[in-house]
């Protein structure tokens, strides 16, 4: 069975490959309204404990072009008999037997682990807490090829709270992979990645940099910014303190060809301004998720071909 639940899977090149080929021929498929209906007969459930925007609605919205059809619970905690005290392995094994595969995004750490090993149908890592959120990182990676051709030999900067972002971690472990890249994180001291992070990525032949202010954006490849996670932090007061530390303006990207990218949603970290520059790549990001949710849900159904 094809789970997805973390970056690392992906670290078979050809199989990246493959995903990415999928992805653009259903982008130009989609484009001419003729998408193969691939899963017509299949159901796909969205089971999501936390709020979502982009992941939920691409899904649903990948499923439906291919055919399936969708079963969907937003706010699970309050609207599923989690409210009663059901397990969320009984929960996953009711949803296996009404769904073909689920989409799960849930805040705790570990628990798209905990559902695979209970469902009979494959679990697809919607975001599971501070961990990971590898369908993302997959179209993360995925942008940065389609706008630099490349996917090796990057200056990539982090920001601005790499120690509670699920998608930097995701997005970190995958690009390690190839050779020649090197990440800087940029944050306040107490945001720093975490110390398992720092020495996966190494071991893979990252180079790892810190820095606390904007100078990096002057040579970086890609400028990757997600918001502080403000549903993380222990102490609230911590994060009001740093939320605005750190915000990319114009004028930082003066002569850069850097591409931004931020898996959104934005709150401070990226100046609205920002957005008119030819740098600003975060919609066409967030547009490819589409289509390379598409190109998952074949993997995770066996229909990749
Ligand atoms: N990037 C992302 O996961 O967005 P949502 O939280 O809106 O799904």
């Amino acid at each position: 069975m094809n789970h997805i639940l973390s970056g690392s899977q992906f670290a078979d090149k050809n199989l990246l490959d493959k995903i990415f080929a999928k992805a653009a021929e259903l982008e130009k498929a989609d484009k001419n309204h003729q998408v193969p209906k691939l899963l017509a007969g299949k159901i796909i459930a969205t089971l999501f404990y936390e709020p979502s925007t982009r992941t939920r609605l691409s899904f649903e919205s990948a499923a439906i072009k291919l055919g399936a059809g969708v079963i969907s619970v937003e706010n699970a905690k309050a609207s599923t008999s989690d409210v009663k005290g059901e397990s969320l392995e009984d929960t996953i094994k009711m949803v296996n037997c009404y769904a073909d595969a689920v989409v799960l995004r849930h805040p705790e750490a570990g628990t798209a682990e905990r559902a695979a090993k209970v469902s009979s149908t494959p679990v697809i890592n919607g975001g599971d807490g501070g961990n990971e959120h590898p369908t993302q990182a997959l179209y993360d990676l995925y942008t940065i090829k389609q706008l630099l051709d490349r996917l090796d030999n990057l200056k990539v900067i982090f920001g601005f709270d790499p120690k509670h972002s699920r998608t930097i971690r995701s997005l970190a472990k995958l690009l390690a992979i190839f050779p020649g890249n090197q990440f800087i994180f940029i944050s306040p001291k107490s945001l720093r990645p975490s110390a398992d992070l720092i020495k996966e990525i190494e071991s893979l032949g990252a180079k790892v940099d810190y820095g606390e202010n904007l100078d990096a954006v002057k040579v970086a490849d890609v400028i990757y910014l997600n918001r502080l996670q403000q549903e993380r932090f222990e102490d609230i007061g911590e994060f009001e303190k740093n939320r605005k530390l750190f915000i990319l303006k114009p004028e930082h990207l003066k002569n850069s060809k850097a591409v931004v990218l931020d898996p959104l949603p934005r709150i401070d970290e990226i100046d609205v301004a920002v957005d008119a520059l030819p740098n600003a790549k975060y919609f066409q990001q967030a547009k490819n998720g589409l289509y390379v949710r598409m190109a998952l849900l074949l993997y995770a159904l066996s229909k990749l071909d």
